[in-house]
């Protein structure tokens, strides 16, 4: 080794710390038929970048995240041209190196906080089995700071059902950060909290995600949220990404019908305007543009071929009919 060398966790990383393209996931029924639930999924993320999974529940939100870590159960079919995490080619990886990735290179926060815990162990001891090797109590109570907790030393004390919901996200932070993951997985990390405790995690998150310059996928079905953590958002729509952009940019200016729909639908923009219709199921998706039988823009070519991606800078939309050019 040449004696000049950074250690090696302090090289500065060439490339992307995360590379997905083309990936897709189908689930085997019982009938050994297989249904695709995502499907055509790019994502590229650089050291220290946030980006935003946002869509309806059922969309493939969840599935995209897991298929990543490796944690799909084995009935599901991964398959993608490209799938990279780190240095690692998760699509020839064995099994023991995908695993050795989990905590330093990927990490992810639930979307249940609490049966993320195990209830008969206190949180000192689940803190510390994510931490490195002989982490001391001091440094586990240092964590819990960290990420926000009160009183550390007393909550590694405590048991699951002794901490409010907030507090038992900030554990779960704390587990996911310990190995100072290179890409964050957060998975609607604060749905289940009110909102005050809701706003006090984002914040925390957002400003542990920038001082570590780590790199965060946050999923969420809630819009406002996800321009106070991300730079960056991805649209999903039954098992697709309909368009991309940066933040806020995105949710002010959207192109796709689909992303309008979600805007119009928030609370506190006039008039409450829920897309009609239904998310079509896995399996009964429609040719052409899925979004079409839902679309007040649709016309003949959306229900019979799917659009071609239209890409301008940061941005791209997957329509026939895009609300700006
Ligand atoms: N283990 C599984 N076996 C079979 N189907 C699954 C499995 N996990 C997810 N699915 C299906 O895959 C699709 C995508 O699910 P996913 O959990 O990714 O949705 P999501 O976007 O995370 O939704 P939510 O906002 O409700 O969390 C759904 O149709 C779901 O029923
Ligand atoms: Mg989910």
């Amino acid at each position: 080794m040449n004696s000049t060398a950074l250690p090696q966790q302090e090289q500065p990383r060439q490339g992307p710390v995360l590379d997905i393209q083309g990936l897709s996931v189908a689930f085997r029924s019982h009938h050994q038929t297989w249904t695709t639930v995502l499907e055509h999924f790019d994502l590229r993320l650089e050291q220290g970048q946030a980006t935003a999974i946002v869509g309806e529940s059922g969309s493939g939100k969840t599935v995209a995240a897991l298929a990543v870590m490796g944690l799909l159960p084995g009935y599901a079919r991964v398959e993608a041209r490209r799938l990279q995490a780190g240095n690692l080619d998760l699509l020839t990886a064995t099994p023991k190196a995908r695993r050795s990735l989990l905590g330093p290179t990927l990490a992810m926060i639930f979307q249940e906080p609490r049966a993320s815990l195990n209830p008969s162990l206190t949180v000192g001891y689940q803190l510390k089995e994510a931490m490195p090797r002989g982490s001391t109590t001091a440094a586990a109570a240092a964590l819990l700071a960290e990420v926000g907790m009160a009183d550390p030393r007393a909550r590694l004390r405590a048991f699951p059902h002794e901490l409010s919901g907030g507090m038992a996200q900030r554990v779960l932070i704390a587990m996911a950060l310990a190995r100072k993951p290179a890409v964050l997985f957060a998975d609607e990390p604060t749905t289940a909290l009110d909102v005050t405790v809701q706003a006090q995690i984002l914040a925390q998150l957002a400003d542990l995600q920038q001082r570590q310059r780590m790199a965060m996928v946050f999923i969420s079905h809630d819009l406002a949220v996800v321009s106070q953590v991300a730079r960056h958002a991805l649209v999903l729509y039954a098992g697709a990404v309909v368009e991309e952009g940066a933040l806020p940019e995105l949710f002010k200016h959207p192109a796709h019908p689909y992303t309008q729909g979600l805007i119009n639908a928030l609370p506190g923009q006039g008039d409450l305007q829920p897309i009609s219709g239904l998310v079509p199921s896995p399996g009964q998706w429609p040719p052409g543009c899925r979004f079409a039988p839902r679309c007040p823009r649709a016309s003949a070519v959306c229900h019979e071929t799917l659009p071609p991606w239209l890409t301008a800078d940061n941005s791209r939309v997957r329509c026939h009919h895009p609300l700006r050019p």
